[in-house]
């Protein structure tokens, strides 16, 4: 790292009239090839900054030094698994043969993008119990929204479209499952959870009615805990009439060995950025497919890729549904992260696939055994893939959940996610994933424990972390809410 020259702004390396590239004398410029509306063209030189090129590199690679990424350490947050992604993975969907496609090309000569579309929704089918899949959606939020929309589809195919209206979502949901329901248009009633974090059956049971559309649930829910009553909880849906939709965003502990469908979910979206593999962050990029039971395939939105078997054997094509949602995005989903997926799913095959839930449950386990007699542990069970502190059990300290993750980027180590779920003060949220080593566990157990005792000898300067990073502690709130993220001319 470089940061005492280079870490500047590009703007603040420029220097007037210095150049780090050549271009080709330019042939055209006295033609007038483009009849630009004249409104259209620049009053002025655009303010670039002006950099040899050796500057260019190293204030870039300077700043990807400064950033903390999967490729550079352990990343245990836990819901919004950052997962290793294998690079073969990138390779798959760099390739020229996907990335020369255009979104608008004929069909008919798209065969190969075509047949991956048409088995990853298969592969899911089958991974998840469901009938069918749609790959349309851009992310967990936008399937929870599609999901819904099918949901509100069937009622109203039956007649009940204004009746049931009530969504129950459990107290420890993720935020995106009261505000998909809310952005649907459905009104969100919530259940409450019993003492070992799993869903309240006794306070279910008066929810459930004529008014009740359906029930959304992660499973394992948000604190990482099997929820037991699971077939009980949708047979009693059901018998109201109601669908039961399943969050898919923590199937990794499930993963071949139990499936969404056998457990009695009609509608389910899987986040393909979190169990199959491409990298969660900053929002995107992401693919939350949806996937439905058999008897609600034709509310699900269009297109989709059917195939076609004849005399010339298999070709592929895009089909739209007659009763179906219409379109949820432009084209056919997200390829670049379909593409990922499916590398991945091929990778692991059949019997490899069974590996990803024991180990993503042996891993979380170890980790959270490890370091529960100096963290707080509110539900003190098995968990499956991730599992939740209440901060340190020293409190008398005063030092915080915050201060403990900062301090751990001092160490090397991103965070875990912080401050959710809401259920508890000093929440710490941690995920390994299946595929971390022993090794990079007892490193990260070693220097959590550390922390904890540095918490007690000088808390000072916990609560001061971090103090050897690129950047000090930084004012989250400002940066929150006073974004600048344009240079300031002067
Ligand atoms: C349990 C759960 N549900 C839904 C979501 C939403 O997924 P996305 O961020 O892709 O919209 C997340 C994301 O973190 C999640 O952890």
């Amino acid at each position: 790292m470089n940061n005492q020259y280079y870490s500047k702004l590009i703007f603040e390396l420029s220097r007037e009239g210095r150049q780090g590239y050549s271009l080709p004398r330019n042939e055209f410029v006295n033609h007038n090839l483009c009849d630009m509306p004249a409104q259209l063209l620049r009053q002025q030189e655009p303010k670039l900054p002006e950099v040899d090129e050796l500057t260019v590199v190293r204030h870039y690679t300077n700043m990807s030094n400064n950033n903390f990424g999967v490729d550079t350490g352990f990343y245990p947050l836990g819901s919004c698994t950052m997962k290793y992604n294998p690079k073969i993975n990138e390779d798959m969907a760099a390739h020229p043969d996907f990335t020369g496609l255009h979104p608008f090309q004929p069909a008919g000569t798209a065969d190969g993008a075509l047949e991956i579309y048409y088995n990853l929704q298969h592969s899911l089918a089958e991974l998840s119990g469901m009938k069918e899949f749609t790959l349309n959606p851009f992310a967990g939020a936008h399937g929870e929204l599609t999901g819904l929309m099918v949901m509100r589809s069937y009622h109203a195919s039956r007649g009940e479209g204004e009746t049931r209206r009530k969504v129950i979502v459990p107290d420890s949901a993720h935020g995106t499952n009261p505000a998909s329901a809310a952005v649907c248009g459905l009104e969100v009633v919530t259940v409450k959870s019993l003492a070992d974090g799993t869903v309240d059956v006794d306070d279910l049971r008066p929810l459930l009615d004529n008014t009740v559309a359906g029930m959304m649930m992660t499973n394992p829910n948000t604190l990482g805990i099997f929820e037991r009553n699971i077939a009980t909880i949708a047979a009693m849906v059901h018998e109201a009439g109601g669908l039961m939709y399943y969050d898919g965003a923590n199937l990794n502990p499930l993963l071949g060995r139990c499936r969404p469908g056998d457990l009695g979910f009609d509608i389910m979206h899987i986040n393909l950025h979190k169990t199959f593999s491409t990298p969660h962050g900053g929002g995107g990029p992401g693919s939350g497919p949806v996937g439905v039971r058999e008897g609600l395939e034709r509310f699900l939105p269009n297109p989709r890729v059917v195939k076609v078997s004849d005399d010339d054997g298999d070709s592929f094509m895009i089909q739209h549904g007659e009763e179906s949602l219409g379109c949820i995005s432009a084209f056919l989903g997200n390829f670049g992260v379909i593409m990922r997926a499916y590398a991945y799913i091929l990778t692991l095959g059949h019997e490899h696939v069974k590996e990803v839930g024991p180990l993503a449950t042996l891993n979380a386990n170890y980790v959270k055994e490890s370091l529960k007699d100096v963290y707080e542990l509110p539900l003190d069970v098995v968990c499956k893939h991730e599992f939740v502190f209440d901060g340190l059990k020293d409190k008398s300290t005063g030092v915080t959940t915050l201060d403990v993750a900062k301090r751990l980027l001092d160490y090397g180590f991103h965070a875990p996610t912080i401050y959710f779920p809401l259920l508890f003060h000093e929440a710490m949220m941690i995920e390994p994933t299946e595929t971390e080593s022993i090794e990079t566990l007892d490193a990260f157990i070693e220097v959590l424990r550390k922390i904890a005792g540095e918490a007690s000898e000088n808390p000072e300067m916990v609560k001061t972390a971090p103090h050897n990073t690129p950047v000090r502690r930084l004012d989250d709130t400002k940066a929150a809410l006073e974004q600048i993220v344009t240079y300031q001319f002067e």
